[in-house]
């Protein structure tokens, strides 16, 4: 659909459905920069164009994605966080007024997880696990995820997997509110492109007036929380524990945190 992607394969159909799958496979879908450039391009013009109506986004069997690229964060400091494209990336998605169906099959981690949750619809694979596992490595969710978390699937719930790094079954999730429907992980792209057809076939113009109103009931109470996170965030990379942390994921062992 746009030319030059490689970390996104995109596809529109006379359904006026694009469907986009992330595709890093050997690095689990990791959400580089790149990555996140391409489907905010993508997305981009996808906005712009009346030939789309509805979006679905997918990713690999075993994982949807797991979360930032760990090795792109290795060197970052705080004043990196803080001039990243990759915020801008993230307010693309964001803004991106059409609906987005996302289909989960497998981990979907971290900033993967942060991007599951900027779908308005999610459907799942019986095989998915939630997670935000940034606290093993020194750091916090810093593409909303404390707060949409925690608008999603309550205080208690949300603060076991930001602090404990728990992961939610599909199960789990469906009855937390996190994702719409479960299905056998071989059904979870067709059902999802099934309903973008549904959404599709409807009026365009009261789609995006209707899913920008549905985001109205909690968007004003995101703002704030959402720059105090990505504060936060940035402060942790200037931490010993965030380098030990990242470094263990690296040579894959147990990091050892200090406190510093
Ligand atoms: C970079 C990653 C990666 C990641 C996996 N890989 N996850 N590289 N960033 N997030 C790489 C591994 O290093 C490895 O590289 C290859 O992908 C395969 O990984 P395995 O672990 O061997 O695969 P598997 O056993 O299938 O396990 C899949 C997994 C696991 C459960 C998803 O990879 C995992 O736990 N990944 C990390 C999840 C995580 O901590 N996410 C949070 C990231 S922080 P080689 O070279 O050895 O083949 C984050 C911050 C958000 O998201 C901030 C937003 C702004």
């Amino acid at each position: 659909y746009l030319d030059g992607c490689t970390d996104i394969l995109s596809e529109l159909d006379d359904k006026y459905v694009l469907s986009l799958r992330l595709n890093r496979p050997k690095a689990r879908n990791a959400l580089r920069t790149q990555l996140l450039h391409e489907l905010a391009q993508t997305l981009g013009k996808a906005n712009r164009d009346e030939h789309v109506r509805c979006v679905v986004l997918t990713g690999g069997e075993k994982v949807f994605a797991a979360g930032a690229d760990i090795t792109e964060m290795a060197d970052k400091t705080p004043v990196d966080v803080l001039n990243d494209p990759r915020a801008d990336h993230w307010a693309a998605i964001r803004t991106f007024n059409k609906p987005l169906i996302g289909a989960v099959n497998g981990f979907c981690l971290g900033g993967g997880n942060e991007l599951a949750m900027h779908c308005d619809i999610l459907i799942a694979g019986k095989n998915a696990q939630f997670g935000q596992p940034e606290i093993n490595l020194g750091i916090i969710p810093g593409a909303g995820g404390t707060q949409r978390l925690t608008q999603m699937i309550g205080k208690s719930k949300a603060m076991r997997m930001v602090l404990a790094a728990q992961f939610m079954s599909a199960e789990d999730a469906e009855k937390a509110g996190l994702v719409a429907e479960v299905c056998e992980p071989e059904l979870t792209y067709d059902k999802a492109y099934a309903l973008a057809c549904v959404i599709a076939s409807k009026p365009p113009v009261a789609a995006r007036l209707a899913k920008e109103s549905v985001l109205k009931a909690s968007d004003a109470l995101l703002a704030e929380g959402l720059a105090f996170e990505r504060k936060a965030f940035g402060t942790l990379f200037a931490t010993e524990d965030k380098a030990e942390g990242v470094a263990a994921f690296m040579e894959k062992r147990k990091p050892v945190f200090k406190g510093r």
